[in-house]
């Protein structure tokens, strides 16, 4: 829109028959057309529709490209006016020549002037051909039209680097954000590229979402605006960021005394250490003492066997467990008036988890990271089209039933965007394939959150449209191993 003003205000006051905007890529050293417009060929392309290859500022070899007009003002840094670009010989002009002749049209009256910033670098050019009078008439360009150019092309300048300003901090805040995000998702083996794929599948959504029209499906009427969806983008990646507060050890914790380190070793050692003061009683026991003795080393072996099979969390700690536990707690053994035990407090505490790894404790830390991100977003001044991305971030488990976390909100207090992270949320975390991990199917992975739908946890309607729109299979194409797409 800003090159289409710029644009106008040039061909306003010099009434030039046709006009062209570059802008200067630093990086690739090229002029890029931006807009170019002819009213007598009626031609008006902007960026997005113009095919023709940029203009190298500089040859092949590495000389300024001083053949080429805009490219000449850019180098020289000054304004060049041509009454008629056929009679001068300050650039090559036999491109311009082809062009008329293709087009059946004459270039006469030329004039390029640079858009210099407030350093003094060049970031565009504009360029005006034919300059028409009161009876169309092709005249030269007025030194007063190139006055009024130079102003024109200062402000613009100056407009063009507060856009470019703002495009470059946008980038920079993105760029910021996915390297947070991708620290974060190498931190725990359990969880590596979830952040990145759960912003993928938030992505598909959205752009699923905006794509589907059919009325069979709550939501397929919903249209995402461009802010939205960047809303969205950006709550997608920063949603789990208060995980770079949970220690390693909760995050990887894949067995019940996993701490900083395995405590099942520790308690193994404490298990050798006694069959081996057995021993040295067994040595200097009678035949009756040493049966007993015997048995107890039995017992041991057997209760090893039984940490061995409980430690990893992966069946439901049952009643019979709980007593088996219980004796191996309150297990002693006496040597030279010392007493030698198997498990601590909080080793027995960690080894009665009901079900998988996590104690209360640990369930507390994991569950603040969701507080943690909104406490670390709340921080951050957004700018307005992003001011709900924090609110989408830090409700990703929030439950429609209202027992969800950290604020635990009510199904009207979660908006759709967070319900979107939910159920992504979970469903990668589900399909994920990763090391020490079991990963669910795609019918596995169908039920689990249907169950989640039932006890009304996560959005049925969501769900529905994830699954008949084709997203998760979509998805699951992509991103599952095959043997995971059980369902067609
Ligand atoms: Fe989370
Ligand atoms: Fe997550």
């Amino acid at each position: 829109m800003l090159f289409g003003h710029i644009l106008d205000a040039a061909i306003g006051f010099t009434q030039a028959e046709g006009a062209t905007i570059y802008m200067v890529d630093d990086e690739t050293q090229v002029l890029r057309f931006i807009k170019i417009f002819n009213s007598k060929m009626n031609v008006s392309l902007n960026l997005d529709e113009i095919t023709w290859p940029p203009i190298s500022l500089y040859k092949e070899d590495k000389q300024p490209n001083l053949s080429n007009l805009a490219a000449l003002c850019y180098h020289e840094k000054k304004s060049f006016n041509f009454p008629d670009v056929y009679e001068q010989d300050v650039f090559d002009y036999s491109g311009t020549v082809t062009y008329d002749k293709r087009n059946k049209y004459r270039t006469q009256s030329i004039v390029a002037i640079p858009m210099m910033d407030h350093k003094g670098n060049i970031i565009g050019i504009i360029q005006l051909i034919n300059s028409l009078n009161a009876v169309g008439k092709v005249i030269p360009f007025s030194d007063i039209d190139i006055k009024n150019l130079e102003v024109l092309t200062s402000i613009s300048a100056i407009l063009m680097n507060n856009h470019k300003l703002i495009s470059d901090l946008q980038t920079t805040f993105n760029q910021f954000i996915q390297s947070i995000a991708w620290a974060i998702d190498r931190k725990s083996k359990h969880f590596s590229g979830h952040i990145a794929r759960v912003s993928t599948l938030v992505n598909m959504f959205a752009g699923e979402i905006n794509a589907w029209h059919d009325e069979s499906l709550k939501y397929s009427s919903i249209n995402f605006s461009k802010d939205e969806l960047e809303e969205l983008n950006i709550a997608g990646l920063m949603h789990d960021l208060g995980k770079i507060i949970t220690p390693m050890h909760i995050l990887d914790k894949s067995s019940k005394l996993e701490a900083i380190f395995n405590r099942l070793e520790l308690v193994k050692e404490r298990m050798a250490h006694i069959r081996s003061l057995i021993g040295f009683d067994i040595s200097k026991a009678d035949k009756e003492g040493q049966e007993k003795l015997n048995c107890t080393l039995e017992t041991l072996s057997e209760y090893e066997a039984f940490l061995e099979k409980i430690n990893p969390g992966r069946e439901n700690f049952t009643e019979k467990d709980r007593e088996i536990l219980r004796k191996i707690y309150e297990f002693r053994y006496s040597y030279q008036d010392k007493n030698y035990f198997i498990l601590t407090e909080n080793e027995n505490y960690n080894l009665s988890i009901r079900s998988g790894t996590l104690n209360r404790e640990d369930i507390v830390k994991i569950r603040e990271h969701a507080y943690v991100t909104g406490k670390m977003l709340s921080q951050i001044k957004f700018p307005k089209y992003l001011a709900r991305a924090p609110l989408y971030a830090e409700s990703h488990h929030e439950k429609l039933n209202g027992k969800g976390y950290p604020r635990g909100l009510s199904a009207a207090q979660i908006p759709l965007q967070s319900r979107i992270l939910a159920l992504a949320d979970v469903f990668e975390a589900l399909t994920a394939v990763r090391p020490y991990k079991e990963s669910k199917t795609l019918s596995e992975t169908y039920t689990i959150l249907k169950k989640m739908v039932d006890a009304n946890e996560i959005d049925g309607d969501l769900l529905e449209f994830a699954i008949k729109s084709g997203l998760f299979m979509k998805y699951a194409c992509s991103y599952l191993e095959p043997e995971q797409i059980d369902i067609e």
